[in-house]
């Protein structure tokens, strides 16, 4: 059986699943329920400077926007770093860490753009023995405003400066949390490479308002009639911190920075594609609020299949799809494949031909008795029809044969060229 032991930056934990700092990590009580239940690590709910805590509002926190059957696609939250004392939570973690030492145990900070004021917490952290810190430079909301969180997050020169405070005022492993609300996330991990950090994390939450109650004239979640914009999460933004995760892993500046994926991961399959491309770890948040924490065991059991059934190890995982991820004039373009039917699987209910039709190719023909097949001439292969039909693999995308006919174009065809080599190409290079 694959081996899932995880260590990240030297922080070891049984397996590559960390909770996200958030409310599933937000005390004692809800930590040692996520160890129990079989979390590998923990990333602490975000602590603040010693002081008046933090306060939260006291109505709802949360915008949801749901899928057709109720299912949590997404996440809006207006909640701010933790509301307990400082003291209260430092007592906390040391006492689990000092009960789960195999536990990953990370102290989320976000303390004012001082120095002294990041030396005064790192002194105060210190004891708890736990195995290394994250910067929240990604809050979007409330603490923004006051300077932090993504104030910091999206000026790059800040990021490295803190950084720089961080690694000089503390020996702990420090990974800088990155927020997505930003035009280019390669910036901001480059500072944070530049300025000592041991990793980078991402995503944090993304800017938004869920929705508007239109009977109030106000975003939700209202708060006495007016609402504010908030930090946006699970599934539905996935597919933003898989590209944030591949433009580091990939950029020549951040390759080989290690990265904590975040955004969205709910299954074994979300944690190994981040896995794939290039995260040494996970973190996870909105599947735990969704569904608690044994939504971890699932992880685990479905990760330990597939990299049994691939005879991979975790290691060999990693950062395997990062070379396949290519600029787009690097794709191939003398790769064609065409649409097929299966007439057995198919229920006849013309989704395909009303996508094809209305905003395609008009490849596909509807025949007497709601026959639907398409039109190789027309086909372009843009996988619409794949897209839109509700039977899984009725409808299959075919590759042509290198010489066969594209009955398109009437060409053969032929191997690799991109569009650095098209002809249509007014910067082409020659085709070697
Ligand atoms: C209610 C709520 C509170 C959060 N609080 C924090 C926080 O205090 N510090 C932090 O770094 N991230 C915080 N996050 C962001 C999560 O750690 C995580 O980056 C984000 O939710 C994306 O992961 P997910 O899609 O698995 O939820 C919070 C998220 C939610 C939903
Ligand atoms: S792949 Fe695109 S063009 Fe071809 S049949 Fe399907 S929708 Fe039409
Ligand atoms: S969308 Fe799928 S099931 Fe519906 S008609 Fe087309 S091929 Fe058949």
């Amino acid at each position: 059986m694959a081996d899932l032991r995880s260590t990240f930056i030297g922080i070891k934990s049984p397996n590559p699943f960390w909770l996200a700092s958030a409310p599933p990590t937000d005390k004692e009580y809800n930590v040692r329920r996520a160890f129990q239940a079989g979390w590998g690590g923990v990333v602490w709910k975000t602590l603040g400077s010693e002081g008046p805590p933090v306060v939260n509002v006291n109505g709802p926190r949360y915008g949801v926007i749901y899928g057709a059957d109720r299912r949590v696609l997404g996440i809006n939250n207006i909640e701010l770093i933790t509301d307990r004392p400082l003291e209260v939570n430092l007592r906390e973690i040391k006492s689990v860490k000092r009960d789960y030492p195999d536990r990953a145990l990370i102290i989320s900070l976000m303390v004012p753009c001082d120095e002294d004021s990041w030396r005064d917490i790192l002194a105060r952290i210190e004891d708890t023995e736990a195995d290394g810190v994250e910067l929240n430079f990604g809050c979007p909301h409330g603490m923004a405003e006051r300077g932090m969180g993504s104030a910091v997050g999206q000026v790059p020169e800040y990021i490295e400066m803190v950084t720089r405070w961080v690694k000089k005022h503390s020996r702990m492993p420090c990974i800088v949390k990155l927020t997505p609300n930003i035009s280019d996330v390669r910036k901001p991990a480059e500072a944070a490479k530049r300025g000592g950090a041991d990793a980078v994390s991402l995503i944090n939450t993304i800017n938004s308002i869920t929705s508007v109650d239109l009977d109030l004239f106000a975003p939700q979640p209202t708060i006495d009639g007016k609402g504010s914009h908030g930090g946006y999460c699970g599934p539905a933004v996935k597919p933003i911190a898989l590209n944030m995760v591949a433009e580091i892993a990939r950029h020549p500046e951040t390759a080989g920075l290690p990265i904590s994926g975040i955004g969205g991961i709910t299954t074994w399959r979300d944690a190994a594609e981040f896995m794939a491309l290039g995260a040494g770890n996970v973190q996870v948040c909105t599947a735990a609020m969704t569904y608690g924490f044994k939504v971890v065991q699932e992880m685990i059991t479905g990760l330990h299949d597939y990299l049994d059934s691939h005879q991979m190890e975790l290691s060999d995982l990693i950062g395997r799809a990062t070379p396949n991820v290519t600029d787009w004039q690097q794709l191939n373009l003398n790769y064609v494949t065409k649409a097929v039917i299966d007439q057995d699987a198919c229920i006849s209910c013309g989704r395909c031909y009303a996508a094809c039709e209305d905003t395609s190719h008009q490849a596909i023909a509807m025949k007497p008795g709601r026959i639907f097949e398409v039109i190789e001439e027309e086909c372009v292969a843009c996988n619409l029809c794949v897209d839109v039909c509700p039977v899984e693999d009725c409808i299959t995308m075919r590759e042509l044969e290198l010489g066969e006919i594209d009955k398109r174009t009437g060409l053969p065809r032929a191997g690799y060229a991109n569009w650095t080599q098209h002809p249509n190409n007014p910067m082409a290079k020659a085709a070697e």
